[in-house]
């Protein structure tokens, strides 16, 4: 059996690789990378230290408008699939990259899986909403990683070949977790090793927030009065809008810590580390509740409504004053439940599609 993954997102080449780890000498894969992030640490970084195997085909599409950057990834991928011809293909999360891999498939009837199926924000104002709901209506395998995924596709009548699997990223913080630990190169380097549970960190890219000035303003205007440092691993859509809408001044700040994105391993250590994540990423919230470090969310919903559940993620929207308070006054919670499955949805998944008949 082969299979065709794709990936092309920073968050793609995280989760692709402890499933990739567990699909050798099972099925063959073939991995294309859509090239949608390219910088290094957006890309490269993470396939060097997750030991990824290296894509067979960097369609090296880049940054463009939704419908150009998608276009130009189904043109690729179905050029690809023609000459592969594999049993399925497989795909991962919500990004453009998600969508063009599972509408290239399912038009030239190739079963598509989808890792992270279900998930709803139900705004559809989001461009990820859009590409979860088409992906999951084209999909043959559907993985879903927790209860409430499950019952979102009930609820849209996708009953079949729906699988609860559990969160692949819980096996990557599983498994890299210990190794993350063992490197503490960003503290390091900013000389910050005592300032452990001591800091903030932030990370923010969501187009909700980045391409909004004044949601942007908002909420790098709650940096400027919090009383410790955050780490900011700045994605390159927030450094170029924050620029393009001059709030450049709002990152100077003393306890603002600007950096470039991190690996992967850094990530998981500045996390386990803070004492509070701040975040409108996905994967981060998720990261947060697994690491037990309490997360404040700067959007207005989430999809993982689990984590909001027992008082370890609040859902804080971008106003100032509210997002200040909610910092303040956040207290982590005594209670925790494992939301995100055992650890082995790589497992589950590879026997599933191992028993795969054509
Ligand atoms: C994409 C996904 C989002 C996901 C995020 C993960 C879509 C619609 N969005 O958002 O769901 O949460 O990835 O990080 O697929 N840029 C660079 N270098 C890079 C990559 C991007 O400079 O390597 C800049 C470019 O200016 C680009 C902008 O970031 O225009 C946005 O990149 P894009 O891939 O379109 O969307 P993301 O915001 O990264
Ligand atoms: N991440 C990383 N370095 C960073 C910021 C994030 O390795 O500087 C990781 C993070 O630990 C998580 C994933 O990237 O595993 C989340 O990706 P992102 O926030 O870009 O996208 P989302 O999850 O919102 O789709």
């Amino acid at each position: 059996m082969k299979i065709v993954t794709i990936v092309g997102a920073r968050p793609q080449f995280i989760k692709a690789a402890p499933l990739s780890l567990k699909l050798k000498g099972f099925l063959e894969e073939v991995i294309v990378n859509t090239g949608q992030h390219y910088d290094y640490n957006m890309s490269d970084i993470f396939i060097n230290e997750l030991k990824l195997p290296k894509p067979d085909y960097n369609l090296k599409v880049g940054s463009k408008s939704h419908a150009q950057q998608t276009a130009q990834m189904l043109i690729g991928i179905e050029e690809i699939l023609l000459k592969e011809k594999p049993n399925m293909v497989l795909v991962y999360g919500d990004t453009n990259s998600t969508l063009a891999g599972s509408l290239a498939s399912a038009k030239l009837q190739i079963p598509v899986a989808h890792v992270e199926s279900g998930l709803r924000s139900f705004n559809k104002a989001m461009p990820e909403e859009i590409n979860r709901i088409l992906t999951d209506h084209t999909s043959s395998y559907l993985f879903c990683p927790t209860r409430e995924s499950v019952r979102n596709l009930t609820s849209e009548n996708i009953t079949e070949n729906v699988f609860l699997v559990g969160d692949i990223m819980y096996d990557a913080t599983l498994l890299y977790k210990d190794l993350a630990l063992q490197k503490s190169s960003v503290l390091e380097k900013l000389q910050l090793t005592n300032d452990k549970k001591n800091y903030y960190l932030l990370t923010i890219h969501r187009a909700e927030n980045t391409d909004n000035p004044d949601r942007l303003f908002s909420i790098l205007n709650v940096l400027n009065k919090l009383d410790k440092k955050i780490i900011f691993p700045i994605h390159p859509r927030t450094m170029k809008m924050i620029s393009h809408f001059n709030l450049n001044h709002l990152l100077k700040h003393k306890n603002i810590i600007l950096i470039d994105p991190v690996s992967y391993l850094d990530m998981l250590n500045l996390e386990s580390h803070a004492g509070l994540i701040l975040t409108d990423s996905g994967g981060v919230q998720k990261e947060a509740y697994m690491l037990k470090v309490p997360c404040v969310t700067l959007r207005n919903e989430t999809e993982w409504v689990e984590t909001t559940e027992n008082g370890w993620n609040e859902i804080c929207g971008y106003d100032s004053d509210f997002i200040y308070e909610k910092i303040n006054s956040f207290k982590p919670p005594n209670s925790y439940e494992y939301i995100f499955g055992d650890g082995n949805s790589a497992g589950k998944i590879v026997n599933i599609l191992s028993n795969y008949k054509k």
